[in-house]
């Protein structure tokens, strides 16, 4: 069983062909927080979580989706646990806080899972996404493409790891992976998960791409209309919205001017 969260598609595409590698079925978390959350595990089935890297920390989602995760299984089954994020480049502590996120849900599960905790946690660079602040824009597509074809050796890779149960921590944490995770980190899940500066330009045709990208059904579009951001408080800002866009028709307060646009494809 693979959890997956996806803002862009680049998660979505590693965590798909883990799933088809692997034999694992796929669950997309963003259509999950609203439901129970609770699952039953079949016999040997090991438990995998795929997310983005939001901020040097797993994004608030998915903290949030472990959070409310009841996990049933046969008796004495302790499945094998594991994750692979997806990030521009590091991701300060994320392990930790992924970690300590399992160990505190472990003692509120239901069944008989113990020893809840991710044995092999991978890191996977893929094209930035974050447009958000200043200075702050996609990767060129030289080095976006770059990414993206070593990401496609790395996968298999990482699917024969999981599949002989191994163990271990293979990620890039970047410098000062303490400043950044839980300074910048802590600043921003304050601060800066935002749907409020989104607005539309008047170069925007109409056509409900945005509200079709986002994840978290955060959109209201009518056919007609521009459309309008519900503040539904689920917005990551992952911005796949502002980068779906076939006009480039949306902004986020004047920090995405004269910024790329960026959408996985392969
Ligand atoms: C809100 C936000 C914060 C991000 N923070 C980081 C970060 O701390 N470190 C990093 O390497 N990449 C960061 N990124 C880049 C994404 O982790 C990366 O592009 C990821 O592959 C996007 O996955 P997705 O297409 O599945 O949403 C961030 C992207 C977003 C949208
Ligand atoms: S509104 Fe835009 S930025 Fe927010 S979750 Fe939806 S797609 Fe992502
Ligand atoms: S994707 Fe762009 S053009 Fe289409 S409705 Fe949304 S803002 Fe308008």
């Amino acid at each position: 069983m693979i959890f997956y969260l996806s803002g862009t598609g680049n998660t979505h595409w590693v965590a798909e062909q883990l799933a088809e590698m692997t034999g694992n079925r796929l669950i997309d978390i963003a259509k999950e927080l609203d439901g129970p959350c609770r699952y039953e595990l079949q016999e040997n089935e090991s438990v995998g979580f795929c997310f983005p890297i939001h901020a040097w920390r797993p994004p608030m989602l998915m903290r949030r989706f472990i959070s409310q995760l009841t996990l049933v299984g046969p008796n004495d089954h302790k499945p094998y646990c594991w994750s692979v994020f997806t990030m521009g480049d590091s991701a300060g502590l994320a392990v930790d806080y992924l970690q300590q996120d399992l160990v505190e849900r472990q003692s509120h599960c239901e069944g008989d899972i113990v020893g809840f905790q991710a044995q092999l946690v991978a890191s996977v660079a893929m094209p930035n996404t974050y447009v958000g602040m200043p200075g702050m824009d996609v990767d060129a597509e030289e080095l976006a493409e770059k990414k993206k074809k070593a990401a496609a050796k790395r996968v298999p890779i990482l699917a024969e790891r999981i599949k002989n149960h191994e163990q271990g921590v293979d990620v890039v944490r970047g410098k000062f992976p303490w400043f950044t995770s839980k300074v910048i980190g802590s600043g921003f899940v304050k601060g800066a998960i935002d749907d409020k500066a989104f607005h539309v330009t008047e170069s925007c045709i109409r056509c409900g791409q945005c509200a079709s990208a986002c994840p978290v059904d955060n959109i209201e579009f009518t056919e007609g209309s521009t459309p309008q951001w519900k503040h539904n408080g689920l917005c990551m800002t992952c911005f796949a919205c502002y980068h779906r866009c076939p006009k480039h028709a949306i902004a986020y307060g004047n920090r995405t001017k004269n910024k790329g646009q960026y959408r996985f494809c392969c």
